[in-house]
């Protein structure tokens, strides 16, 4: 039977008991408003460890003001049935007091990787980010943490978190899971009306004419870059916030494809912001 608890006490008890039966603990940090892409997440958690834990928290502190905090969708009791489904353990759904209680005055930062690509759009999100995934794992203890790759930039950097402060945690990252079309499946899709859900498979055709100049040979960033703001472009209504091509681990600009490369957009269509991405 999955338990739902809201209060750290609660989660330290249960992780304690874990811990003393030597289970190994796998985490999924979520925002809630499961699709197929945060039950792959589970699932493999599922797999790999003896225990799992799921959090719920739609995070103030990642969201900048005139975002969409309020209207981020919540559907606890859906989201529950669905992570039983899945085995899930434990799913940890505290409220906003319960994280950051009045006097909450402490933030978790990083030079560099928090700057670039979604960050340069969204300056302080990805230290909303890391100070809720470094409590989280704070408290949780997880062996194994799993990120899902649409959140590329978010993964290095929980990644580069997890090393810098010596926390005992693997952090994975599984594929993006996509619609048949191949629209990235995320829970802000339910911003879209029904036109703009088609418009939106132009981030995916944008990487995949990528993909496709890539594999034929063409090495220059310039030139895919080009031809994906081309596809994008086609679409009214779409607007292009960044495309890049990068260094895979530093996210520094390529000029020349040459070694793990990410190539990555964000596209705003309509009140959704769109992003996606793919490893070359
Ligand atoms: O990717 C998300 O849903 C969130 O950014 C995360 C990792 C749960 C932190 O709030």
């Amino acid at each position: 039977m999955i338990r739902v608890v809201e209060s750290l006490k609660e989660v330290r008890e249960f992780v304690a008991a874990s811990l003393r039966r030597n289970q190994k603990i796998g985490f999924v940090p979520t925002m809630g408003a499961f699709h197929a892409g945060h039950l792959s997440l589970m699932r493999q958690a599922r797999k790999d460890s003896a225990i799992v834990i799921v959090s719920i928290f739609v995070n103030p502190l990642q969201f900048a003001a005139g975002e969409d905090y309020d209207r981020y969708p919540r559907q606890l009791a859906k989201d529950v049935r669905m992570a039983e489904s899945e085995g899930v353990d434990l799913i940890f759904a505290p409220s906003v007091a319960e994280m950051y209680p009045k006097g909450y005055a402490t933030y978790i930062d990083q030079t560099d990787l928090p700057n670039k690509l979604c960050g340069q759009f969204r300056p302080d999100h990805f230290r909303g980010v890391m100070s809720v995934v470094g409590k989280l794992f704070n408290v949780i203890t997880p062996d194994t943490a799993y990120l899902g790759q649409k959140d590329y930039q978010q993964f290095l950097i929980i990644r580069r978190m997890a090393v810098d402060l010596n926390l005992d945690v693997d952090v994975r990252m599984l594929p993006t899971a996509r619609e048949e079309d191949g629209l990235a499946m995320s829970s802000r899709n339910i911003y879209l009306g029904p036109k703009q859900r088609k418009d939106a498979t132009c981030l995916y055709r944008a990487l995949q004419r990528a993909e496709e100049l890539v594999g034929g040979g063409t090495n220059n960033a310039a030139r895919v870059m080009s031809e994906m703001k081309r596809v994008i472009q086609r679409v009214k209504g779409a607007r292009i916030e960044y495309i890049a091509v990068v260094n895979s681990e530093t996210l520094e600009p390529a000029k020349e494809i040459k070694g793990k490369t990410l190539i990555s957009l964000a596209v705003r269509i309509g009140k959704a912001r769109l992003i996606d991405n793919i490893l070359v």
